[in-house]
């Protein structure tokens, strides 16, 4: 029972340990205070707010400069018009982030010799982009969610967006990032593992697994009192078999060596 409050305690009032002296720095309030958001109001976002958004995924970094990302964006309208239903959580502006390598297969032949790397790296360098957007849209005011499931809109139905959006081999839809004007916010934070966890001095630490308890449980609790109808066991089950497939394919691609 003591062990449920702490947990209950620590979802509701649970922040970063950023040192009071650095926390009014207005960029790292953007990082810490950044949460997903899961309901957008009905109002647009600006043009610039949008071109802005896409600029800090253009210049993010990228290992030899490589750039290896697209990003496809819709509105309201054109998300509609493509996938017969609204953005989710009624989001107003999506941007879907791709790690891509087909554009450079011409220009770079050399690189059909190494396939996991470049998509290692490809993967890699488009997560950055994703990062400086959701922090550009952030420090505009805006929120953001990422989503790779929820509405079929990223890595896990790969097939289907693959399909629905034309991509070629080399073109791997990730994620997709969701702006809006947030209409309320969730109080609290999605658990964090524990520092001791996480931050590892000079080697590994191979029992860092040991500390996850709290964690695990504070997720299982957090995610009883947000969906109070559904059970988080139920739907990592679900997220797994949509894993499957998807992994059939990425291995099909894989194997076609079309990387
Ligand atoms: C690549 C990626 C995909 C995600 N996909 C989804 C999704 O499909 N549906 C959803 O509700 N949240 C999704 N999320 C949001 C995560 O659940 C969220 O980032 C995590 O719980 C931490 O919460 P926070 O972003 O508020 O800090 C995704 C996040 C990332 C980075």
């Amino acid at each position: 029972m003591i062990r449920f409050i702490k947990n209950l305690l620590y979802l509701l009032s649970g922040k970063a340990c950023v040192p009071q002296s650095v926390r009014q720095h207005e960029l790292l309030a953007c990082i810490i205070d950044r949460r997903s958001c899961r309901s957008f109001t009905d109002e647009e976002i600006s043009p610039d707010a949008v071109t802005t958004v896409l600029e800090a995924g253009r210049f993010a970094p990228s290992a030899v400069n490589l750039q290896t990302w697209s990003f496809i964006t819709f509105s309201r309208a054109e998300w509609r018009k493509t996938f017969e239903r609204p953005i989710p959580f009624n989001g107003a502006y999506a941007i879907m982030i791709c790690a891509d390598i087909f554009k450079l297969k011409d220009l770079f032949p050399e690189m059909h010799d190494t396939p996991y790397v470049n998509i290692m790296l490809a993967v890699f360098n488009a997560g950055l982009a994703a990062m400086n957007m959701t922090i550009a849209a952030e420090a505009l005011g805006l929120r953001s969610i990422f989503l790779s499931e929820t509405g079929r809109t990223g890595l896990l139905d790969i097939d289907f967006l693959r399909d629905r959006l034309s991509l070629p081999n080399g073109v791997l839809p990730l994620t997709t990032l969701v702006l809006g004007k947030p209409s309320f916010s969730v109080p609290g934070i999605p658990p964090r593992q524990p520092w001791d966890a996480v931050v590892m001095q000079n080697r590994y630490e191979k029992t860092a697994g040991d500390r996850l308890r709290n964690w695990y449980d504070q997720m299982l609790l957090g995610f009883k009192i947000t969906h109070p109808f559904s059970n988080l066991k139920a739907q990592l089950a679900m997220y797994r078999a949509k894993m499957a497939i998807a992994e059939k394919t990425l291995r099909k691609i894989f194997h076609d060596c079309s990387l």
